[in-house]
C-alpha cells in the first residue's frame, strides 16, 4: 500500500506507539480489502465504551481504558498509552441509558464503571453524543466528505442523503482512524462504487414513515449489498424521519449502504446520473402485493394481541417525532399492564425537556430515554412477551434478541397499543 511521507512517519513512530499501532492496523485492513492507499478523514463515528462484562473484566485486570482501547480498538498485543484523538470523533450509542439504568436492569457498579470510561473518552476529545443518529446532533458532513462511520443506519444516511462517503466501519478501523485521520480508500469512498445497480419502480404511494419502513425492508431483501435507485417519487417528498427509517430498514434486511432517490438525493439529480450512465443490472417493482407481503413478514412473530411493551425511537427519534408522540399521548394514559419507552439522543432530549414534551410523555406514564435502545441494551420491561414497534429495523432484530413477539405498525398504532394494552394495527 502506498503511504504518503506523513503516513510513513506515523507508521514509523513519529507520533508515538499508539499512532504507530493504528497505522499498522490500517495497513493490514487496507491490504485485506485491496485498497492501494489511505484517504484523509476528519469525521469519525465510533464506539469506544466498554459496557460488556467481558470488557469490564478486561479493563480491571489489565489496567483500565488504555488497555481496552489497545486490545479492542487497535488490535495491539501490548498496552500502549492512548493520546487524544487527532480527528473530530463522535460516540455512537451505548449499552444502556445511564439516566435510566435501574429501569433497564443495569446495576450501580456497571454505571460507575461506565462513568469512569466516559470520563476517559471525553478527556481524549471524543464527543459524548451517544446516538445512532449523529447527523441529528451536530455531525453533518458535507457532500463528498470522506468519513469513517460505524452503525449501519447512520452509514446509509451519510452516503445517500448527505452525499458524504463512508463504508460501514468497525470498532478497530475507527479506533485507528481517530488517532491518525486516515481510513483505507475503497468501497464507497470511490465514486465508481456509488452508482446505482437496481432500478426500483413503485406501484403504491409511499407516504408515511411506516410506508418508508416497509419499502426499505423489501428493497434490502431484494438487493442485499447493491445500490438501489428508487424512481417515481414526485409527491410526498420524504423528511428526515422517513429517510432515517427507510435506510435503517434497508440496511437490516440487506446490507445496503447507499441508495438513490431520483430527483431527491444529492447524487441522483436524474436517473442517468444515479446509474452513472450505465444500465441497471435488474428491474424491481414494489406494488400492493409486495407491501402486503413485507408487512406480514415484519409481523410474522405477532400472535397475542395483548401488548406488554411499546418501544419507539429506532433509529433515535427526531424532535419532530417526539413532538408527534407527545401530541398523540396528550390527555391519555399508558395502560397499567404496558410500558412505553421512547429513545432519542441526549441533546434532543434536552430540547424535549425544555419544550415540555418529556413532561407530557412522563405524565402519560411513558419514558423518554437516551443513549441506547432495547436491541442494543438487550433490555425490555420485566416480563415482556409482546412488543409493538414503529421501526422495521427493531422489528427485524428484537424478536431474535429478546425472544419476544413483535407487532410492526405506525406511530399512531403503537401509541394506541401503549394506551389500550392491545394491538389494533391494520395490515398494510
Ligand atoms: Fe439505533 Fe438501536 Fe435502532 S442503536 S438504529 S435505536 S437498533
Amino acid at each position: 500500500m502506498h503511504l504518503t511521507d506523513d503516513e510513513q512517519a506515523m507508521a514509523d513512530g513519529r507520533d508515538g506507539p499508539a499512532v504507530a499501532r493504528a497505522m499498522d492496523l490500517l495497513q493490514r485492513y487496507g491490504r485485506a480489502l485491496g485498497a492501494e492507499r489511505l484517504v484523509a478523514t476528519n469525521n469519525v463515528v465510533a464506539s469506544i465504551s466498554a459496557t460488556t462484562p467481558f470488557m469490564r473484566a478486561y479493563a480491571r485486570s489489565k489496567g483500565g481504558m488504555d488497555a481496552v482501547f489497545s486490545e479492542f480498538s487497535l488490535d495491539s498485543d501490548t498496552v500502549v498509552a492512548i493520546p487524544p484523538v487527532k480527528t473530530f470523533t463522535v460516540h455512537t450509542q451505548l449499552g444502556f441509558d445511564p439516566g435510566s439504568a435501574a429501569r433497564m436492569g443495569v446495576d450501580e457498579q456497571t454505571v460507575h464503571f461506565y462513568q469512569q470510561g466516559e470520563d476517559w473518552t471525553n478527556a481524549h476529545g471524543v464527543q459524548a453524543t451517544n446516538t445512532c443518529t449523529p447527523y441529528q446532533v451536530g455531525n453533518l458532513p458535507t457532500r463528498g466528505e470522506h468519513c469513517a462511520w460505524m452503525e449501519s443506519s447512520a452509514v446509509i444516511y451519510c452516503n445517500s442523503v448527505l452525499g458524504a462517503r463512508t463504508n460501514t466501519e468497525g470498532r478497530e478501523s475507527v479506533g485507528a482512524a481517530m488517532l491518525t485521520g486516515r481510513i483505507p480508500y475503497w468501497g464507497y469512498h470511490r465514486p465508481e462504487n456509488r452508482v446505482g445497480t437496481h432500478r426500483v419502480t413503485l406501484g403504491v404511494d409511499i407516504v408515511s414513515t411506516s410506508d418508508w419502513g416497509l419499502l426499505g425492508y423489501w428493497i434490502g431483501e431484494q438487493v442485499q449489498e447493491r445500490v438501489p435507485v428508487v424512481e417515481g417519487i414526485t409527491q410526498h417528498i420524504p423528511n428526515l424521519a422517513r429517510l432515517k427509517h427507510f435506510g435503517a430498514a434497508a440496511s437490516s434486511s440487506g446490507g445496503v449502504e447507499m441508495y438513490h432517490l431520483v430527483g431527491i438525493t444529492p447524487e441522483a439529480h436524474s436517473a442517468d446520473m444515479a446509474y452513472g450512465g450505465r444500465k441497471p443490472l435488474a428491474e424491481l417493482h414494489f406494488g400492493a402485493a409486495e407491501r402486503k407481503r413485507t408487512w406480514e413478514q415484519l409481523n410474522g412473530t405477532g400472535r397475542d394481541l395483548k401488548v406488554d411493551y411499546v418501544m419507539l425511537g429506532c433509529p433515535h427519534y427526531t424532535i419532530e417525532q417526539i413532538w408527534e408522540a407527545a401530541r398523540l399521548l396528550a390527555g391519555r394514559q399508558v395502560h397499567p399492564d404496558c410500558a412505553l419507552w421512547i429513545f432519542t439522543p441526549r441533546a434532543i432530549k434536552s430540547l424535549a425537556d425544555r419544550n415540555g414534551y418529556t413532561q407530557t410523555i412522563e405524565a402519560a406514564g411513558g419514558h423518554l430515554m437516551t443513549d441506547s435502545c432495547s436491541a442494543m441494551s438487550r433490555a425490555a420491561p420485566k416480563g415482556t412477551r409482546v412488543v409493538a414497534l414503529d421501526s422495521a429495523k427493531q422489528a427485524h432484530y428484537l424478536p431474535a434478541i429478546l425472544g419476544v413477539q413483535a407487532w410492526y405498525g405506525s406511530t399512531e398504532e403503537c401509541i394506541d397499543a401503549a394506551c389500550s394494552g392491545q394491538w389494533r394495527g391494520v395490515p398494510a
